[in-house]
């Protein structure tokens, strides 16, 4: 199993003293705190003029960054649990005893996952009052095309090698970058983690804020997973939704910092419970070049052993992430946890003493929009005066990979 746990919360902050100095990725730490730090590339301050030439990205460190905004978007078309019982052997009592789920939305028409994205975006840009051009950096947390999943906790667990750069990703970001209005050539590229992906586009943005100097980032997670269910198999195309949900994450000082404190793992072994992977060649010969278009499987879930995992794995991830901010669950004011399953999030929540009146869901309008569910539900809270600015948010996600994570964060 590879971990890796922790970030630079208030409490390390104070622990980490001895590593003093400025690396060439722009840290800087000093009596445990971040400085702000010119390094030695000439640029000077973050409002100096660059051209789109040259690299947009003042190499400069910042001490916190905070959530200034939100937005989501989903299909117009809704599919009620009685519209899936005229295609699959199901019924509403079931799907919704068993998943707290009654409605999803699905794409249709010239619907898409780039103008979905792109939809939710600009609504968090609208909110953040940040044009696009003042963005740094965009991360679309959602899925590949190697296995929609996500490939990286298997390859890791075998060679810890990970290619990134995959064209078909960067063309993705890069296409949400246009149709946003960008005009300079910010840098734009894909996270991969399905249901796990949101929570690690808030983490890299956080990096990047924090220690390569970006001010102004977009996280986009979105999927839609309706192209890749099964629609005659009634064990997974109940469970899934489209949609998008994004928000803006800017610098700020150390006193605003709103990224608080995370907590990361994948296991490759549970891959086997969840996943979407390219079909091996089928008839089981030798590969022949050229090779052949490969073609991917619909969404196969061990559905048992994933509750198992969520159940198992999310509160302990909980309760590091919280222990690394200084802070419990009766001072935290939001429980936001990935939109799989009602049973999940109630089991979840008890054991942690979260009240139910402490618990955003809104998966049973929506399904499992995977990458995009955590934002599209702190969008409906906060847009819906829920959660308020200065509220405290502890958010998980969790899925295939497996992947897993929590975040603190704070709202405004
Ligand atoms: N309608 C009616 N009956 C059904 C349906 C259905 N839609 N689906 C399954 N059944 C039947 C089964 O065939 C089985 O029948 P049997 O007892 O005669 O064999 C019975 O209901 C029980 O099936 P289980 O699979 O054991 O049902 P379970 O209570 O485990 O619920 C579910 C299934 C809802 C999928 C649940 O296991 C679950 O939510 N798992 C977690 C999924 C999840 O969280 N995924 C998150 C990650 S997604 C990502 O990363 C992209």
């Amino acid at each position: 199993m590879a971990k890796a746990s922790g970030f630079f919360t208030p409490s390390l902050r104070t622990k980490i003293r001895p590593s003093i100095g400025v690396s060439r990725s722009g840290f800087c730490l000093s009596e445990g705190i971040f400085k702000r730090v010119v390094c030695s590339s000439g640029i000077e301050s973050a409002g100096t003029h660059v051209s789109s030439s040259q690299s947009r990205i003042p190499k400069l460190v910042n001490k916190g960054c905070k959530l200034v905004g939100c937005g989501s978007a989903v299909p117009s078309l809704s599919v009620s649990n009685d519209d899936l019982a005229k295609i699959v052997d199901t019924s509403d009592e079931w799907i919704s005893v068993r998943t707290g789920i009654r409605n999803r939305r699905v794409i249709s028409g010239k619907e898409n996952l780039r103008n979905l994205a792109v939809e939710a975006a600009k609504k968090a840009l609208k909110m953040a009052n940040v044009e696009p051009d003042d963005l740094d950096l965009i991360l679309l947390c959602t899925s590949t095309p190697e296995d929609i999943f996500g490939d990286a906790p298997k390859v890791l667990i075998l060679l810890d090698a990970y290619l990134n750069g995959n064209l078909f990703m960067l063309w993705q970001s890069c296409k949400v970058q246009r149709e946003l209005g960008c005009t300079k050539s910010q840098l734009a590229h894909d996270i991969t983690a399905a249901c796990s992906g949101f929570v690690l586009g808030l983490f890299s943005a956080s990096c990047y804020i924090k220690g390569g100097g970006f001010r102004n980032v977009l996280v986009i997670g979105a999927d839609v997973m309706s192209r890749f269910v099964d629609w005659t198999d009634r064990g997974t195309c109940i469970l899934f939704g489209d949609a998008a949900g994004a928000v803006v994450l800017q610098a700020c000082d150390a006193e605003e910092d709103g990224l608080l404190s995370f907590d990361l793992h994948s296991d490759g072994e549970g891959a086997r419970h969840l996943g979407a992977p390219i079909n091996d060649n089928e008839n089981g010969s030798v590969l022949e070049f050229p090779p052949n278009r490969p073609s991917y499987a619909c969404i196969q879930m061990n559905g048992k052993e994933v509750f198992r995992f969520a159940v198992r794995c999310v509160p302990q991830s909980i309760e590091s992430a919280l222990e690394k901010a200084g802070l419990t669950a009766s001072n935290i004011d939001w429980l936001l946890l990935h939109q799989a399953n009602q049973r999940i999030i109630d089991a979840v929540a008890t054991r942690l003493e979260f009240p139910p009146e402490k618990v955003i869901s809104n998966l049973a309008n929506y399904g499992n929009t995977s990458a995009a569910s955590i934002p599209l539900a702190l969008d409906e809270a906060v847009r819906s005066g829920k959660v308020k600015p200065g509220h405290t948010i502890t958010a998980a996600g969790f899925g295939a990979g497996l992947t897993w994570g929590s975040a603190v964060i704070r709202w405004g």
